[in-house]
């Protein structure tokens, strides 16, 4: 059965004592929320290891926001999946639309990026998602394909290290947020696109999560929904009530 996962992704928010409250506030309500949910916190690199001493050995994993594809060497000011293995990370975000528009980074880029963290066992959540325009314009399932498009060259093995985020850029941090059936809609599709590349067997492993102002009133309407298998919370994860209210409306 396919994971379900909340996710909190920080981004560039939040000072060390701020984290460091947050996260013990999310591990001391932690057991509100069902076992069966993966509850990731995705801080800045600087607080990583400090924020995973805070939550290793309880049920909330941590995971980085970037990576560098290599995994040493001359490269002023990166960071490696090896290192970030070293600290306890678990989850990377690849292709987030802020890394995608404000830091360029190509398919090429995040296919190195995404082999980087599997070969140093962590899993990817790999973001995709069309812009307003490419809505506008009716050419959103087109440009989510293209997207994903990198992932097909991975083989199964390495496939199985993948889950997908689903995060139409009209929606991130404008608190305009897809409908439900906007969601399912491309969900569906994107679980059909890992069908054709895998197989039926691996896209009903897949797990697909949406992101893109999720807040505790619409969670419940897009977990409903058959192909939405959780969230990747931006704005409303810097705050334990939003996070875990949100968490809550999963099962
Ligand atoms: P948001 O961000 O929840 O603030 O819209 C989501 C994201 O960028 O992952």
């Amino acid at each position: 059965m396919r994971k379900k996962i909340v996710a909190g992704n920080w981004k560039m928010n939040l000072s060390f004592e701020e984290g460091k409250q947050l996260t013990e506030e999310v591990v001391s309500r932690i057991s509100n929320v069902s076992q069966e949910i993966e509850i990731i916190l995705f801080p800045s690199f600087i607080h990583l290891a400090a924020i995973h001493r805070l939550t290793d050995g309880y049920r909330i994993k941590i995971g980085s926001q970037n990576n560098h594809h290599q995994n040493e060497g001359a490269y002023t000011g990166e960071i490696s999946s090896s290192m970030l293995k070293s600290v306890g990370v678990k989850y990377g975000l690849v292709g987030h639309s802020e890394r995608r528009i404000y830091f360029k980074e190509s398919d090429d880029d995040l296919l190195a990026k995404s082999k980087a963290l599997i070969q140093s066992g962590i899993h990817v959540i790999f973001c995709c998602g069309e812009s307003l325009e490419s809505r506008k314009k009716e050419d959103h399932f087109n440009h989510v394909k293209r997207q994903l498009a990198p992932l097909w060259t991975l083989n199964e093995r390495e496939f199985a290290q993948i889950s997908i985020a689903y995060e139409p850029v009209w929606a991130i941090g404008t608190g305009e947020t897809a409908s439900a059936d906007q969601a399912q809609e491309m969900h569906a599709f994107i679980r059909q696109q890992v069908k054709v590349a895998f197989s039926e067997t691996v896209s009903e492993e897949t797990s697909i999560i949406y992101g893109g102002s999720v807040n505790p009133s619409n969670a419940s309407s897009l977990f409903a929904m058959d192909d939405v298998d959780g969230g990747l919370i931006g704005g409303a994860s810097l705050k334990v009530d939003s996070f875990l209210e949100i968490a809550k409306n999963l099962n």
